[in-house]
């Protein structure tokens, strides 16, 4: 097994402590390093844009909320595909195409990518995401695929299961979600889900990527409809390490499922947060647009539309939005 480095040993000592101090001789023998050695960590952390607070007669605290690294989000997270391996960036164009990129790399399935900030963070259709530097959960897993047991669609459903559950495991809150990529809070938008698929490295490699409003919501002239955070419902800071622990072990278990052909229990938790199912809706699907009644949201082939000319349709996810 790989030795931590001394900065991630802090780190994770430092962390389980939450808000209080660890005394430096404390913090020295349970790090085993001597103060030398852990003043040199605590300014590898520093640089890695951590707050530390120092007291000569307290000894050293993290401030809270800390920022995603990914010691903490790895620690114990045990999951069997998704975040074996994390890395955390400051600012990047897109944590899609990071994903994407790192292919080829030993250990890229299932690397789960985050950054602070994005230059050309992209929704659906090519959308802007925005997101205020240093608020929210900007993720991207790397999913390999040589063998296509990883379609688009049960995992653009299986990304949004994921987070509404990671969010509820992390925090209480209970969203809803709105096909096909869409996660609400309390009606306004809290997260999106952008699955591409790219060829490339070493075959076929899905990208799952992932928005979530944590701190901040976008400004609103920037939105086609209302945003939320979790930090509006719950009235404090919240903390976005937990959230995207909660939010790759839940991915985790989808995937699985999903790789499995077991698309029935994501089907049922994903319709119990559904309110969508009897509404009439209009819809985009490529260049044409369809209305009718919701018979279903499936896994496997999209929104079953009861047409008002009598058709029954399945309609992908990929290319449809809703316009009414
Ligand atoms: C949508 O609702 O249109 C999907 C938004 C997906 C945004 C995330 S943020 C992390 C990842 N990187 C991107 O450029 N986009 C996704």
């Amino acid at each position: 097994m790989e030795a931590m480095n001394s900065a991630n040993l802090v780190a994770l000592q430092l962390y389980q402590r939450k808000e209080g101090f660890f005394p430096f001789s404390e913090l020295a023998a349970r790090t085993r390093l001597d103060l030398r050695v852990l003043d040199v960590a605590l300014e590898a952390l520093r640089l890695r844009g951590h707050r530390l607070e120092r007291s000569p007669i307290h000894g050293v605290r993290l401030i809270r909320p800390v920022r995603p690294d990914a010691c903490l989000i790895e620690q114990g997270l045990e999951t069997r595909r998704v975040g074996r391996n994390v890395i955390c960036f400051d600012e990047v164009d897109s944590t899609n195409d990071i994903a994407a990129d790192s292919a080829r790399q030993p250990n890229a399935d299932g690397l789960a990518v985050l950054a602070e900030s994005q230059r050309q963070g992209r929704g659906r259709f090519g959308r802007q995401w925005l997101s205020p530097p240093g608020t929210n959960i900007l993720m991207s897993v790397l999913l390999l695929d040589a063998e296509h047991h990883l379609a688009h669609e049960p995992l653009t459903i299986a990304g949004g299961l994921a987070v509404a559950e990671g969010i509820e495991e992390a925090t209480g809150l209970w969203c809803e979600l709105k096909w096909p990529n869409d996660v609400l809070l309390d009606g306004g938008k809290l997260s999106g889900v952008l699955v591409e698929v790219r060829q490339g490295g070493p075959g076929r490699c899905i990208v799952v990527g992932i928005g979530v409003n944590v701190n901040a919501a976008p400004p609103s002239h920037d939105l086609t409809g209302p945003a939320t955070c979790l930090a509006d419902s719950l009235g404090e800071p919240v903390e976005r390490v937990e959230v995207a622990r909660a939010l790759l072990r839940r991915l985790d278990r989808w995937v699985e499922a999903v790789e499995a052909g077991d698309t029935e229990p994501l089907h049922a938790r994903w319709l119990e947060r559904c309110r969508m199912l009897n509404e009439r809706l209009t819809v985009r699907s490529g260049d044409s647009v369809y209305a009718g009644r919701v018979l279903d949201v499936c896994p496997r082939n999209g929104l079953v539309l009861a047409c008002d000319d009598g058709r029954r349709l399945h309609l992908p996810a990929e290319g449809a939005t809703i316009l009414t």
